[in-house]
């Protein structure tokens, strides 16, 4: 067969701190191409549909040399992270032609699974012991949705932002109780509407905040009881006025991390999600905490906690109550689409810059937009 091109998203210089620059540490590269016949030596060949640019692929783009929790990304490789792939050819026991398949894939339109080179060559012994190895995310099959709700869920509710929402509140707070009060910053990201929703299900009364006036409207749809913009409203007042909080669910840290541990009830659990006020500042630059001594005074409990820690036990549950509860409109999810993987760098970088408007994702093939 003659040779079909095959675009991708190009991981190509290691940046320091700071913003990732597009066309510098980010290429998009038109040109290669694949034949769509090539051997597939046991494996698989997919098309990619869908790709999920999530918050924690920027501590992978690093210099090897750091140690940390994620296994880093490979140089002259295409990018990786999870996306929804549908497989054309297989040779792989199990796997068959038009299974879709959801997980790890490099950032081009069509893959011949495994991939193996831009797959970080992890050696255990020689990573401290709560380094994860990212790789290891492999593909595994989920149904056609079959119209019942958008193929772009499964980057959202039922991607990892929901699973890490359903994980950390089970794994870390699987007492909460109605009545109790939860802050969640970051209210309309993939991972904070989730814990709003889930959390309004238990009967929570729920403090949420975001970037801007729409995000807050946003945020009072999902049923949180305060939603407030922390551009114009100042954080510390607002958990004043409508602490104390019970939990706090922190996906940015920092100066919000500061003012959530001032406003918390005696007992308080933080739910250390992530960081993503950090994740382009340089260690010294990064806002330091200077409350901590309130967690012995309140005898607070802060637990940081992965997705993939609670996966082998939490994902059948995962899977069996939270499709139901899209499938029955119970569970809402907004996703900005960007349309072509040329698109991919922008709707990236929208995580860190400001300019994303809900969960964004790069629909690389346009019938599952
Ligand atoms: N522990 C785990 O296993 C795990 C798994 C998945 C995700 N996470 C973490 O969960 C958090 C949310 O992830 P997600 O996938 O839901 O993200 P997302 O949907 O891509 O949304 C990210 C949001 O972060 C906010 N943000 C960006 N820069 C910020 C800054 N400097 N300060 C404060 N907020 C900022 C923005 O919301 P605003 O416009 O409202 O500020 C943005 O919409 C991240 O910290 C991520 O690393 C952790």
């Amino acid at each position: 067969m003659s040779p079909t091109p095959n675009p991708r998203v190009l991981y190509a210089k290691v940046p320091g701190p700071g913003l990732l620059v597009a066309g510098e540490h980010l290429v998009y590269d038109p040109a290669p191409t694949i034949d769509l016949d090539e051997p597939l030596r046991g494996g698989f060949l997919t098309k990619t549909l869908l790709l999920s640019p999530e918050p924690f692929m920027r501590e992978r783009l690093r210099d090897p040399a750091i140690l940390t929790y994620s296994t880093p990304m490979v140089v002259g490789q295409p990018l990786v992270g999870f996306g929804l792939v549908q497989v054309l050819r297989s040779e792989k026991e199990g796997v068959t032609a038009g299974d879709y398949m959801y997980g790890f894939t490099p950032w081009e339109h069509y893959t011949v699974q495994p991939y193996v080179d831009a797959r970080f060559d992890f050696a255990g012994a020689n990573y401290p012991s709560y380094t994860f190895d990212m790789d290891s995310l492999v593909l595994q099959p989920v149904p056609d949705p079959l119209g019942a709700f958008p193929w772009s869920r499964l980057t959202s509710v039922l991607g990892t932002p929901g699973l890490t929402a359903f994980v950390g509140l089970e794994s870390v707070a699987p007492d909460m109780k109605s009545g109790q009060t939860v802050y969640v910053s970051s209210g309309a990201s993939g991972v904070g509407s989730m814990v709003v929703q889930l959390c309004k299900s238990k009967g929570l009364r729920v403090i949420a905040s975001a970037s801007s006036d729409s995000k807050a409207d946003y945020i009072r749809t999902l049923g949180a009881d305060v939603a407030f913009n922390y551009k114009t409203t100042s954080v510390g007042s607002a958990l004043a006025e409508h602490g104390p909080l019970d939990y706090y669910w922190d996906n940015v840290c920092g100066q919000q991390l500061e003012q959530a541990i001032q406003n918390m009830a005696l007992n308080g659990v933080i739910l250390a999600c992530g960081a993503i006020s950090e994740y382009n500042t340089p260690a010294e630059d990064c806002y330091g905490v200077k409350t901590l001594a309130l967690v012995f005074k309140r005898r607070l409990r802060i637990q940081g906690f992965l997705v993939s820690d609670g996966m082998p036990t939490l994902l059948p549950r995962f899977l069996a109550e939270v499709p139901v509860l899209l499938a029955q409109g119970k569970l809402k999810s907004e996703e900005q689409l960007f349309v072509g993987l040329e698109k991919g760098i922008e709707a990236f970088l929208s995580l860190y810059d400001g300019t994303s408007k809900a969960k964004p994702v790069v629909v690389v093939d346009a019938a599952y937009a």
